[in-house]
């Protein structure tokens, strides 16, 4: 008789140490932090770290212009503000993404009108897109969420015909392509994250991406509290009087301190230099276990559209009980499923578990205080527009799925063995399902009398 898997008293496939931890931190990047505190000099934009992560990043993305800043958050957030957008303007967003992205819109004084994504790949569909603009949309903000492009063709070309800015959320997704082309300045302006559990990493960080000069210059102003300062100061920096370099200190508008920081920045340029091998490596990864799943009746991994590449920041696999032939809900086998898996010494997380505007920031739209920015638009109903029966799709694609690797162990830093053996571990629980899914509606029968598991 085969072994029961781990959570019916098996032994588990994988050991917890097994996993790579992430951010791997090399002897150089040790050395590197040490450059920066030998050298003395700990701050400012154009500070030297911070200027040649700038252009390394820039050039690694084919951005014309490169802003390093303190998150990801904050990148956005200039991205939006240095494109002009403003109090009361509506910019289209994503149901499904991390919620720095309708945060950032708020920051920039504008609301978020969420769009519900596409079911399979968790996308924003540029179709719904399009039949939510009106007169006061200002942009939309595509996100490339798990490092996978959005479909940047059709929405520049909406773009382009409605009038409106694209903003590309692009903080899970260093070094992905649309068209070939790397995604962040594809449009206006873009932001990219650099938090820990990033592609890249530097502990916390960020950076604005652009190919439009004006935009640029003023995203810098608007990291330096609004001053006028210019990106050409850079060539004045004192290395030996680092914080006394000449510098406009009057603030001509509200600006933030947003700048990005030279440990990080220092810690950034390593990481950078070893991300296109190990995106290469992730995405062999990635689309090895991907053939091994689909081969599974009823598991669907993420696919990645036509024109699109990703580099797996995060790896969604759906599950589809009736493909499957299991007669319960999807919400009740995807539990199922994280039990056993995690049984098995898998790290399976959720990250989101329902559309954006569930979140108690958007029902109840208090924002600044007396309900602003929401409060300058006594036209639209955000009643309805933010009601959860608008997201089906997103609901439905969080109900069914789960995310394969996690934060602390993504896919990025695991080695093809590990991979090998979530490929083994996720088909041994997969084999035992009906059994998983009978004590299901044991336990269901036991408590309510009901076999409520059932679909
Ligand atoms: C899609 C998305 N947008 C924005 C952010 C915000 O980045 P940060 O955490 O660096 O501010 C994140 C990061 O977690 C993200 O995943």
């Amino acid at each position: 008789m085969a072994e029961p898997i781990a959570l019916f008293g098996g032994k588990p496939t994988l050991a917890k140490e097994a996993h790579k931890k992430w951010p791997d931190v090399s002897e150089e990047q040790r050395r590197a932090i040490l450059r920066v505190l030998d050298r003395g000099v700990l701050s400012g934009s154009n500070a030297p770290e911070c200027v040649a992560f700038e252009e390394e990043f820039a050039d690694y993305v084919g951005a014309k212009h490169a802003l390093l800043t303190h998150s990801g958050t904050s990148a956005l957030h200039l991205a939006l503000a240095a494109a002009g957008i403003s109090a009361g303007d509506h910019v289209i967003v994503p149901a499904y993404s991390f919620v720095a992205t309708p945060l950032a819109v708020l920051h920039a004084g504008a609301i978020p009108i969420f769009v519900d994504v596409d079911e399979a790949t968790g996308l924003i569909d540029p179709k719904e897109v399009e039949s939510l603009i009106t007169k006061k949309t200002r942009a939309v903000m595509p996100v490339h969420v798990h490092g996978c492009s959005a479909d940047l063709g059709a929405l520049l070309q909406i773009s382009a015909r409605r009038g409106i800015m694209v903003i590309e959320d692009a903080a899970q997704a260093h070094g992905a392509t649309w068209n070939g082309k790397p995604v962040g300045p594809l449009g206006k302006a873009g932001g990219f994250s650099l938090q820990s559990s990033k592609n890249l990493g530097a502990g916390e960080g960020g950076v604005f991406v652009t190919n439009d000069d004006a935009i640029a210059e003023e995203a810098n102003r608007l990291r330096n509290f609004g001053q006028n300062v210019a990106l050409s100061d850079r060539a004045a920096f004192d290395g030996d009087r680092p914080l006394d370099a000449l510098r406009g200190m009057d603030s001509s508008r509200i600006g933030w301190m947003y700048r990005g920081n030279e440990l990080g920045a220092a810690f950034a340029r390593t990481a950078l230099e070893k991300l296109p091998e190990l995106t290469r490596l992730c995405r062999e990864n990635a689309d090895w276990l991907s053939k091994e799943l689909a081969k599974l009746p009823g598991v669907l991994p993420q696919p990645t559209p036509e024109g699109a590449t990703s580099v797996h920041h995060k790896y969604r696999v759906r599950l589809d009980p009736k493909a499957a032939g299991l007669d319960i809900a999807p919400r009740t086998l995807r539990d199922l499923m994280i039990k056993a898996l995690r049984a098995e010494g898998l790290e399976i997380v959720l990250w989101q578990g329902a559309p954006l505007p569930a979140q108690p920031t958007f029902i109840t739209r208090e924002g600044f205080g007396g309900g602003f920015p929401w409060s300058l638009d006594r036209e639209t109903d955000f009643g309805s527009l933010y009601a959860l029966s608008r997201f089906q799709r997103t609901q439905r694609l969080l109900d069914s799925s789960l995310l394969l690797f996690s934060q602390s162990c993504p896919l990025i830093a695991q080695p093809a063995s590990v991979v090998h053996e979530y490929a083994k571990a996720f088909a041994r629980v997969w084999e035992a399902r009906a059994e998983l899914a009978q004590s299901a509606v044991r336990a269901a029968s036991a408590t309510n009398g009901s076999g409520e598991a059932r679909a």
